[in-house]
């Protein structure tokens, strides 16, 4: 079988790496990949971009692929799922109406209030329709989003009125370009954040492993919003209590409800959720595709085959599979580069990859590029070394002795990936 993996971040290192590892599997392309991917046993570099459609889908006639899976949101908003499927080919992710569950906050919000799954209250404007008034009303912090997508920017907590009110002038002037157009205003919601991502075909959704992300990029939550700085999986804060829950109050009726609004939604689905002190699953985001780097500590517990189980979700029969995991903890500490997330340094040689190469974990590739023989940063978040162990903290030991092999000028961590599962770990021994 010969896969195509759309995309070339961290995220598609671990897809092309799981993928190549299934036996039934003979080649992996990854467009356009990255250092890492190209080293892969089975694995190709295609030099097109993730969002050109069009050369995409020529290479994968040509090429005779039988299966293409899309990592990134971008290409699944301009709707690549829909032009592979029109020509009889099997491309796993959400249609280009069902991406907007991600590619709109005001789609999504309306979604979720239509179908009552819990989320924030909130109020959407345009430049022409916007009330400052509902804005003083709101008690700070208050929330202020951009409809479309920011390359995960888009989101400002306003500590104050002012603030709020600022931010929202910015959005509506361009500092978004298009994705301000529309501004979301919604309520600061408080508890601990989840990542619950599962499989969908339609009618039957399978639930992936937990996992928590690190969105600041400083330690103890400091700092700017960046896509993620370490995920780790399991997420001790999901019961089985609150993983039922979860299931019941979010994934099924979004599920069920996109099935109603008649755009069944297949792929994979990221809800973004904020537990309440009282166990209510707020959803504060969907994502349509699954999150990085949440997918390299997950997937480095899945025994499963990963094409198996998109094959049957392409197929709709999610419900006659079963994923199995590893119940090592995954702990992954993200290494990005300096000035990241505003305006990374890039060009600079990496070492130590070869040392790192040979202790126990997986470093995963994400902004790197080969130059003669050197590995190169070519963006914001460079790499992603994940280390597994019986408790987090062993597993937070060998994901950060991965981490002090690596050397590159400016290159900045967080120290304390995995505090939230540490500190339940200590509290129940
Ligand atoms: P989003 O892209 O919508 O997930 O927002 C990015 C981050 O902003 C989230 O991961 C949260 O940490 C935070 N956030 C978003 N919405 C809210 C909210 N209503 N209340 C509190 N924090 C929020
Ligand atoms: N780690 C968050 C995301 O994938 O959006």
């Amino acid at each position: 079988m010969r896969v195509l993996i759309i995309g070339g971040g961290g995220r598609e290192h671990a897809l092309a790496w799981k993928v190549a590892s299934s036996a039934r599997v003979t080649q992996v392309f990854i467009a356009p990949g990255n250092a890492g991917t190209a080293l892969e046993a089975k694995c190709q570099n295609v030099a097109i971009n993730a969002e050109d459609i069009a050369s995409l889908l020529s290479f994968a006639q040509k090429e005779g692929i039988d299966l293409t899976i899309v990592g990134p949101e971008g290409p699944l908003v301009l709707g690549i799922v829909d032009a592979f499927t029109t020509v009889g080919l099997r491309c796993f992710g959400p249609s280009k109406v069902c991406a907007q569950l991600e590619g709109s906050k005001a789609f999504s919000k309306e979604f979720l209030t239509r179908h009552q799954i819990p989320t924030a209250r909130y109020a959407r404007f345009t430049k022409a329709t916007f009330d400052p008034t509902f804005v003083m009303a709101q008690r700070p912090p208050i929330v202020v989003k951009a409809d479309g997508l920011a390359a995960g920017k888009g989101v400002v907590i306003a500590a104050t009125h002012e603030e709020a009110l600022d931010t929202i002038e910015q959005m509506f002037n361009g500092a978004f370009g298009a994705a301000g157009d529309t501004v979301v205003v919604e309520e600061f919601l408080q508890g601990e954040e989840v990542s619950f991502i599962v499989m969908v075909d339609g009618t039957h959704t399978l639930a992936l492993a937990t996992a928590q992300d690190h969105k600041r990029l400083l330690d103890h939550d400091a700092g700017p919003n960046t896509g993620g700085m370490g995920a780790y999986s399991p997420a001790p804060v999901v019961t089985e209590a609150l993983h039922t829950r979860i299931m019941r109050e979010v994934i099924e009726p979004t599920v069920a409800g996109l099935m109603a609004d008649g755009m069944p939604y297949v792929g994979f689905l990221y809800a973004g959720l904020m537990i309440a002190a009282d166990g209510t699953p707020n959803v504060l985001e969907f994502n349509c595709r699954f999150g990085d780097p949440e997918t390299q500590p997950i997937l480095m517990r899945l025994q499963s085959d990963l094409v198996d189980l998109i094959e049957a979700a392409l197929s709709g029969t999610l419900n006659q599979v079963t994923a199995a995991w590893d119940p090592r903890r995954a702990v992954g500490v993200v290494l990005a580069a300096q000035h990241y997330p505003d305006t990374p340094r890039v060009d600079d040689v990496i070492s130590g990859l070869n040392v790192a190469a040979a202790l126990p974990g997986k470093v995963f590739h994400a902004a790197t590029r080969q130059r003669a023989t050197d590995v190169m940063t070519s963006g914001g978040r460079v790499l992603c070394a994940v280390g597994r162990g019986a408790t987090v903290a062993e597993a937070c030991q060998q994901a950060y002795a991965l981490v002090t092999a690596i050397r590159f000028p400016g290159m900045q961590y967080r120290q304390d990936i995995g505090y939230r599962a540490l500190a339940r770990e200590t509290a129940s021994v």
